[in-house]
């Protein structure tokens, strides 16, 4: 459930009509609804009562300050992925007690930030990386705490009910540590100065609709953390990563209690603190893209509608061939005078088109569309290409809304450029 619905035939975000805040604030624009962010977090909260387990919200999905406040103050922790990651958590107040940095190749300079900052946990991700940390922890005479992220190895032509691109727990995938090297990794990691074992941690994947392939992960990664814990291991928590799926279009992705559920069954015999990295399901439907209709063209064969966001502002659709609904900020008057319209940005590349054949009123210069499901993975993935500007973010709470991302200046962007010494 969100909190984007019409009232008097306009689309309201919350209690804010998002026309007025098309006006205020120029399109394209990201808008965030607190009340949704709040609600999908308490959800999970409430479903995994009888764990308390430490939600680290993905910041990956939706890195806004603005976002990680809001879950921060109810409580999450963050999963970073980079050190820039690290910052946006801390910077927006969220205490370095519950962060949690994964990645298949943290920098020297990323680890030497995170283990100064005393952050929760390291999801360390290759052998080459336990060798990187404890070498940078014991320069600063400091103890990282550590979980191996253990890559559960699901067959390569195991269908595992997601995009290709964001599945992660096989073994052609670059992800974790290989299973059957798990307990040589976790012989060497006892055995490193300046570090700490404290748990192990799985993520397998993105937007699972069905709970398949977590049931097929998690007992293998149970079966090993028992047999580490009987071998003296001091394994504490257990880190399940994120990956439940959102309905985006017809997708009906197991209810969060379900999951919880699932979990509970497996962990609970472990005695470990349960950490989770929910993302998309937290965030991804308490966001819209917010666009306006630039023009209309027929090409003899499909009838366009040009507006002013493109690939470079949500990449899903080109790069995952992802459904995102498209709606009228105005609803249509009249059904029947529907038809089918391509949706398309106006950037050079035939892949920048968002949707085909969607049943739309007609369009002109000027209305207003929205983009529903983009708050995880939208802003986030945006870039520059055909020197276009990012564009804002906006938070609404009840009647109130704030820019929380500014848009970006030409003479920002532009102004990064330099000219070598020999053209000034
Ligand atoms: N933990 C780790 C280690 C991850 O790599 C991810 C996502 C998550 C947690 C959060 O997963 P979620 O709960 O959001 O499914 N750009 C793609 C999604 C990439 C996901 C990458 N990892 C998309 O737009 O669908």
């Amino acid at each position: 459930m969100d909190h984007f619905t019409y009232r008097n035939g306009i689309l309201h975000a919350e209690d804010v009509p998002v026309p007025a805040i098309a006006e205020a604030v120029g399109t394209p624009f990201y808008c965030y609804s607190t009340a949704t962010l709040t609600r999908h977090y308490t959800v999970l909260e409430e479903a995994f009562s009888a764990l308390s387990p430490l939600f680290c919200f993905a910041v990956k999905a939706n890195s806004n300050q603005a976002v990680l406040r809001t879950l921060g103050q109810l409580g999450a922790g963050a999963d970073c992925v980079s050190g820039g990651e690290v910052r946006r958590a801390i910077l927006a107040g969220i205490p370095a007690e519950r962060i949690v940095f994964s990645s298949v190749g943290k920098t020297v300079p990323e680890l030497e930030y995170a283990v100064q900052e005393n952050i929760l946990q390291f999801n360390v991700e290759s052998l080459a990386e336990l060798h990187m940390l404890s070498d940078t922890a014991t320069r600063l005479g400091k103890t990282a705490r550590i979980a191996l992220r253990i890559n559960p190895a699901i067959d390569a032509d195991k269908d595992v009910g997601t995009h290709a691109k964001i599945s992660t727990g096989k073994k052609i995938h670059k992800f974790g540590i290989a299973f059957e090297k798990a307990e040589e990794a976790y012989a060497l990691a006892a055995n490193l100065p300046g570090l700490k074992i404290t748990g192990i941690s799985v993520h397998i994947g993105s937007q699972f609709t069905s709970l398949e392939p977590f049931r097929w992960a998690f007992p293998r990664i149970i079966e090993l953390t028992t047999r580490l814990k009987q071998n003296g291991l001091p394994i504490d928590s257990i880190d399940l990563g994120g990956g439940l799926g959102i309905p985006y279009h017809e997708e009906s992705p197991p209810q969060p209690d379900i999951y919880a559920a699932m979990i509970r069954e497996f962990v609970e015999p472990l005695n470990c603190r349960l950490i989770l990295e929910p993302g998309r399901v937290i965030a991804g439907n308490a966001g819209i893209l917010i666009t306006s209709v630039i023009l209309t063209k027929h090409t003899g064969e499909r009838e366009f509608v040009i507006v002013d966001a493109a690939m470079n502002d949500l990449m899903r659709p080109s790069l995952y061939d992802a459904y995102h609904e498209i709606i009228p900020v105005t609803a249509a008057t009249n059904p029947e005078d529907t038809r089918l319209l391509d949706i398309a940005g106006a950037v050079c590349e035939t892949g920048d088109v968002f949707a085909r054949g969607r049943l739309l009123p007609p369009m002109q210069a000027g209305d207003l569309l929205a983009f529903r499901s983009t708050g995880a993975y939208g802003a986030v993935m945006a870039g520059n290409y055909n020197t276009r500007l990012l564009i804002p973010e906006v938070m609404v709470h009840g009647n109130a809304f704030a820019i929380v991302r500014k848009r970006q200046t030409y003479d920002t962007l532009i102004g990064m450029d330099e000219q070598p010494p020999w053209l000034a």
